[in-house]
């Protein structure tokens, strides 16, 4: 019933399909998304979340952090999810369609339950409740803590007036519903009916409509000889009157058919630049380290990186001698290059055994690269539709930059290791000293010199690296966020050497584990902890100053009010950049 009703919501709000997002989101981006208690409230219905994923095929992970009426502050985080971000996004408002509500339902429930406290009286649900959402609500009622009473026509007799006025009477009716076998409940309006009901041998009576001063007199009248439950009317501001007027249930419409929808959100980080660790690192958050402003200084960030690898250089200049292609545009792979770019043969004699393709020009380095096996590097002179973050297009001209993907196997805090290889490959290389400004940006003075994309594609780490490196310039709306090495070092950078460097690079960084790469991307980043920053996240910029790196990799950041949040994935910059 319950899988029933989701595929229900599901198919009410997708239908054919999340036209948007397919058209938006590429097929193969993941993400992470987090449902937040915006308001005090009583949670319920996070089961639900696993059935709504499941309907859409699955998640890589979902982790629910509260059960079911749990009393939850505001910007208590109720569960987290990772996944494809076209699944996250296109189950979003089913998801919290169903936790708004059945949240309202258990909070409404509990704060009847808590009116009624130490009164010795339940209160109980009623069946008016929103069609098709009665199991769920009943569910929600009883996390609140309020009492189910029956779920349908079914499951227990109630006999009101009109059945009464059919049935012939009251003893009519009692003994014509004793046939059914269960529970019967029987409504009385008058003390008659009442004494006719207690004659009939009922034990559980419905008084409808009485001002509490009068469910006193009757209560006091019936004595004990059977269960009194009121009804009618009853709300939070005259519950416990009710209550106290010593009726052993009180049952309320108003927890299902009033309850407001609560206020959860639901937060998406997309997650190109960051893959999920597979296990949980031990490292502690590096909020204390004291050398992490170090890579400012340019000669404290090469030592301090290379203390954990042993980079082989490349050992011979770039050559100058290959042919460029001829002819328009071929998107086929290539080993011709042009004579300022890479030297592939030089590449290849490095990286024995590892495939290595080129590509004059390319849409992007990411696409070709999925499939191929574990340690393929793809490359391109140029790539018309170079992938950045967030769906941003990273710049790519020919024959400026380096552009590579490389297959890696997803690790934990991959793309910190990343950041870490290509700040220590450009600073042994060209001398430049890098920043990292967390997650995945390679600064150089202040401006961003390399960027770094991961996807995870069937399972694999697509790795993306992209290089400012012989640009002379940038365009205008570029120029005041990006530089390139040449600009930097105020030289032309041979690009093999760089590219050699940063391969060996990545294999040594890559293999570090995690508590290492956090360790020294918070020595080698100035962004890891006591900067001011502000940070874009989905529902708007939040200003902080950075306070360490969790196990996991991510950013925490301390709010001016003292609150921290946890920064997952999102655009980090400097305050007042
Ligand atoms: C960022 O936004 O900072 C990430 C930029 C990553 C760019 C590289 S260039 C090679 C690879 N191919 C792409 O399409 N993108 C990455």
């Amino acid at each position: 019933m319950i899988d029933e009703t989701v595929r229900w919501a599901l198919r009410e709000d997708i239908g054919a399909g999340d036209v948007t997002t397919r058209a938006c989101v590429p097929a193969g981006l993941r993400a992470r998304g987090r449902f937040l208690a915006r308001e005090p409230l009583v949670v319920a219905g996070l089961d639900l979340l696993e059935v709504i994923y499941r309907e859409r095929g699955g998640v890589d992970n979902l982790t629910v952090l509260k059960r079911d009426g749990d009393r939850c502050a505001a910007g208590d985080v109720l569960a987290t999810v990772r996944g494809r971000a076209r699944t996250l996004l296109e189950c979003e408002r089913v998801a919290l369609n169903f936790l708004q509500r059945l949240s309202g339902v258990a909070t409404a429930a509990r704060a009847f339950a808590d009116a009624v406290e130490g009164t010795g009286c339940r209160v109980l649900d009623t069946r008016k409740t929103t069609p098709g959402l009665r199991q769920m609500e009943k569910r929600a009622a009883a996390a609140g803590g309020v009492t189910n009473h029956r779920m349908g026509l079914f499951d227990a007799v109630l006999i009101k007036n009109n059945h009464i006025a059919a049935a012939g009477g009251v003893r009519q009716a009692m003994e014509s519903a004793r046939g059914a076998g269960l529970p019967i409940e029987i409504e009385v309006r008058t003390w008659e009916e009442l004494s006719e009901a207690l004659g009939a041998g009922a034990d559980h009576l419905l008084l409808d409509n009485l001002t509490p001063e009068e469910a006193r007199e009757w209560v006091r009248e019936i004595g004990g000889r059977a269960k009194v439950e009121l009804s009618g009317g009853i709300d939070l501001s005259n519950v416990r009157a009710y209550a106290e007027a010593g009726a052993d249930f009180v049952s309320a419409g108003t927890i299902t058919h009033s309850a407001r929808a609560m206020d959860i959100s639901f937060r998406l980080e997309l997650e190109e630049s960051a893959i999920q660790p597979q296990e949980s690192a031990s490292a502690e958050p590096s909020a204390a380290d004291p050398g992490r402003n170090a890579v400012c200084d340019p000669s404290s960030a090469p030592a301090v990186v290379g203390q954990v690898v042993n980079l082989r250089r490349a050992v011979s200049p770039p050559s100058g001698a290959c042919p460029p292609p001829a002819g328009p545009v071929d998107n086929r792979p290539q080993d011709d290059i042009l004579p300022h770019k890479i030297d592939l043969g030089q590449l290849r004699r490095e990286f024995p055994g590892r495939t290595i393709v080129h590509y004059p020009t390319l849409d992007s380095t990411m696409r070709a690269a999925a499939g191929l096996r574990t340690g393929a590097v793809v490359l391109a002179d140029e790539q018309t539709a170079g992938q950045g973050r967030h769906g941003r297009v990273w710049h790519s001209e020919a024959g400026a930059g380096i552009y590579f993907s490389t297959v890696l196997k997803p690790t934990p805090v991959l793309t910190l290791a990343l950041g870490l290889a290509a700040a220590e490959a450009i600073a042994q290389s060209t001398g430049v000293a890098c920043d990292l400004r967390w997650p995945n940006d390679v600064m150089a003075g202040g401006k961003k010199v390399a960027g770094i994309l991961v996807q995870l594609v069937d399972g694999a780490a697509i790795a993306g690296i992209g290089i400012n490196v012989n640009q002379p310039s940038f365009p205008a709306e570029l120029a005041a966020e990006a530089t390139s090495l040449r600009m930097t070092a105020g030289r032309e950078i041979p690009p093999t050497d760089l590219l050699i460097v940063l391969l060996h690079a990545v294999d040594a960084f890559t293999a570090e584990p995690p508590e290492t790469v956090l360790r020294l991307f918070a020595r080698a980043s100035s962004y890891a902890a006591g900067r001011r920053v502000t940070v874009e996240l989905p529902d708007g910029a939040v200003a902080g100053t950075t306070a360490g790196l969790t196990s996991e990799g991510f950013l925490i950041l301390r709010k001016d009010d003292g609150t921290d949040t946890l920064v997952i994935a999102g655009g980090v910059r400097a305050a007042g950049a």
